[in-house]
């Protein structure tokens, strides 16, 4: 792919940029530039850019904004002492959106072309890419999404895509550093079904868990449980985090895939955690399994994962009516925690060869 470049004429100073790094929060600033690549059926992929980050000009008919047609993916690239900046796994992520796109009705953005894209507007922007040290391990956030950007109303996969990567410097998506999360269970929504797109990054899914998400907030709760579309049964996933349980085996249960999201953190971890020697299940496990779990002490810990979130503890879990208490421990949690930044950051050998050098 050809890419050609704009350079931003006016990129933040040095100084406003030292301020932004030293407290990033998540998703609230982004770099000096954007890529963006359209397709037609006619061109196929075309005009490949780097320009200046700034806001779009669509057509109140642009089609995205009437039937949610897009995907988006989520990584990050980090700084390693020595100063060079690496993705993780950035073909999974490639390889999803392809999955994605699939289900979307989408053109295919080929992977080799995702990655390209991704690292040249991380090299462009590389000054944005925080230094890792400290809690809260900070990074270079990476949005990639497509979208359908064609001026039209009628029903059909649109004729006129837009792929772009944004990129916005984070640190610890839940305030307070890592602490164990408090779950609200949501028994009346759920968040995908049979044949839906559950298993799609698409803002359609995101849409959907708002509603439960904001009766966890004001159940004083971080985050939302959803539990399967079908028996309303069996654990699935957090708005946008994969979920893990260790029992007091050793064993670590995580449910399996079909309507949730294929975390690559998740899988990374089923990968850990052998390395760890412990054996990783998935399987369906019942709400009441979690319930019982944790008050019989069978569930010693429970923890969430995810790009934007890494890995976290989780609590207390709340329902309409009743509390299931916190796991005892989170000695297992933390320790996959670190096992997976140390990679990350470079301060663990990469044994499995996840980390890709960008700069
Ligand atoms: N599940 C949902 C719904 C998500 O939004 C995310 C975040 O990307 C995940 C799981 C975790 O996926 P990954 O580890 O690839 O970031
Ligand atoms: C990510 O972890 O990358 C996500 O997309 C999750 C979202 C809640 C920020």
């Amino acid at each position: 792919m050809q890419i050609s470049t704009t350079a931003n004429p006016s990129p933040v100073d040095d100084a406003r940029l030292a301020e932004i790094l030293a407290a990033p929060g998540f998703g609230t600033h982004f770099t000096d530039h954007m890529f963006t690549v359209e397709w037609t059926p006619g061109r196929g992929w075309h005009e490949a850019r780097i320009t200046p980050y700034g806001p779009l000009t669509l057509d109140p008919a642009t089609a995205v904004l009437h039937y949610a047609q897009e995907t988006f993916e989520g990584m990050k690239a980090y700084r390693h002492d020595d100063g060079s900046i690496w993705t993780f796994r950035p073909e999974q992520n490639a390889q999803r959106m392809v999955r994605s796109s699939h289900r979307l009705a989408f053109p295919v953005l080929e992977p080799d072309d995702f990655v390209q894209a991704v690292d040249e507007l991380v090299r462009v922007d590389q000054r944005w890419v925080p230094d890792g040290e400290g809690e809260g391990e900070k990074s270079l956030y990476l949005r990639p999404f497509m979208f359908a950007s064609e001026t039209f109303l009628g029903v059909r996969p649109a004729q006129h895509v837009t792929f772009m990567v944004i990129a916005s410097p984070a640190g610890a998506y839940f305030k307070g550093g890592v602490k164990p999360v408090t779950l609200w269970l949501t028994e009346e929504y759920t968040r995908a079904g049979r044949g839906g797109m559950g298993a799609a990054k698409t803002g359609g899914n995101y849409a959907s868990s708002l509603v439960a998400q904001q009766e966890a907030i004001d159940q004083g709760c971080d985050q939302v449980v959803f539990l399967d579309a079908q028996e309303g049964r069996y654990v699935e996933e957090l708005g946008g985090m994969n979920m893990y349980f260790v029992f007091d085996d050793g064993h670590i249960v995580t449910p399996e895939t079909g309507t949730i999201l294929e975390g690559i953190t998740r899988s990374s971890i089923i990968e850990l955690a052998g390395k760890l020697g412990r054996q990783v299940e998935e399987r369906k496990l019942g709400i009441d399994e979690w319930r019982e779990g944790v008050t019989s002490g069978a569930i010693t810990e429970i923890f969430a994962c995810g790009t934007a979130a890494v890995v976290t503890p989780v609590g207390s879990l709340k329902w309409d009516g009743g509390e299931a208490p916190a796991p005892a421990s989170t000695e297992l949690t933390l320790q996959i925690r670190q096992a997976l930044v140390d990679i990350q950051y470079g301060r663990a050998d990469d044994a499995f060869g996840w980390m890709h050098r960008v700069v």
